[in-house]
């Protein structure tokens, strides 16, 4: 708790395309809670180093990604929006959580399984201790709730062990964080494969539409989606593919599903497919435009990095100095 309001933190690394599904199930979602909580919303570029980046391209997609946080929506005055690697206190605590986190609780985790079967030739240490990390961004701030996908609750959990852990060495010292797993708004799935989840890193490109497509890209990908031959829109499970639309649909235009179906009832799926893909186009243009806006005034986004890496500083040190008095670091000089 931070000025009387609850913590919300999230983070997205600026790998791969973010997809209409991270907007839709994200970025959409975080923008409505800045009134109600104290929110932090990261650029976690240090855990994108588990992976090798090529740096002038890991520069630029960073500050784009931190661009699109804003033009989404996200008002950098009442959000805190900021690189990971501008507050030093994320690698401080991520060290520290190291030395509370057991090699077999990361061992066991799913995600490293899948890295490191992925990336044979750089099973690195960070890989590994890619969670422990995870759990400094969350407890740095006391956080209450982190909006993240299903995929991430067993680094949720161990954040949450952490805390626990920590805080019955040296007495209450952390929030013990929960997932948010967002009330509404179903999860977007690929356009080729209804039964997977829309991916940043699906190889075909037709199945995902990335935020940056241009309208006629979206319009052609919406076109080849595919649907069945049961010809009605309608909202159930033997029709994936069409329950999908119908969720992408009612998210850009805030309708409900009994609305969306009766609207096109009777229609076939060239016109509803063609509805949805110009729906979509109505919710990304104005983003593209926005983003551009931001992006071209370079000296407002490095107003807004310098003073959001101070906020968050600000207010994870609150946090440092607690964890390293009980610890018994020795006090920090002041200096003059
Ligand atoms: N691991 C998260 C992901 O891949 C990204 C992330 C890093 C994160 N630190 C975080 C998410 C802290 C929420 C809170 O999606």
């Amino acid at each position: 708790m931070f000025d009387d309001k609850k913590v919300i933190f999230s983070g997205m690394q600026a790998t791969g395309n973010l997809t209409l599904g991270n907007y839709l199930g994200a970025l959409k979602n975080w923008v409505k809670l800045a009134d109600e909580y104290m929110t932090f919303y990261c650029v976690v570029d240090l855990h994108s180093i588990t992976i090798r980046q090529d740096p002038a391209e890991f520069r630029k997609r960073a500050r784009n990604l931190l661009a699109l946080y804003i033009a989404a929506g996200l008002d950098p005055e009442k959000n805190c929006i900021y690189y990971q690697s501008h507050n030093p206190d994320h690698a401080e605590l991520g060290w520290i959580l190291d030395c509370y986190t057991y090699v077999g609780e990361l061992q066991r985790m799913t995600q490293y399984k899948d890295k490191a079967a992925k990336h044979a030739d750089n099973i690195n240490a960070g890989l590994l201790t890619y969670p422990s990390l995870m759990a400094a961004d969350i407890l740095l701030f006391q956080t209450e709730y982190v909006p993240v996908g299903v995929d991430q609750k067993q680094h949720l959990e161990l954040a949450r062990n952490l805390a626990e852990r920590f805080n019955a060495i040296y007495g209450d010292t952390f929030v013990v964080p929960d997932i948010w797993l967002g009330k509404t708004g179903r999860k977007i799935m690929s356009l080729q494969e209804p039964d997977k989840k829309m991916s940043k890193s699906d190889e075909n490109p037709n199945a995902s539409i990335y935020l940056m497509d241009d309208a006629d890209t979206i319009r052609r990908k919406f076109k080849r989606a595919v649907t069945d031959s049961v010809g009605v829109v309608r909202y159930c499970e033997e029709q994936p593919g069409v329950s999908n639309l119908i969720d992408i649909y009612c998210a850009c235009t805030d309708k409900t599903t009994e609305e969306c179906e009766k609207e096109f009832a009777g229609l076939g799926y060239g016109q509803f497919k063609e509805a949805v893909g110009e729906a979509v186009v109505g919710v990304l243009q104005p983003l593209h435009d926005r983003f551009e806006e931001i992006i071209k005034d370079k000296d407002y986004l490095d107003k807004v990095i310098l003073e959001n890496a101070d906020k968050s500083y600000y207010y994870a040190e609150k946090t440092m100095r607690k964890v390293r008095k009980k610890i018994g670091f020795p006090e920090r000089p002041r200096r003059s």
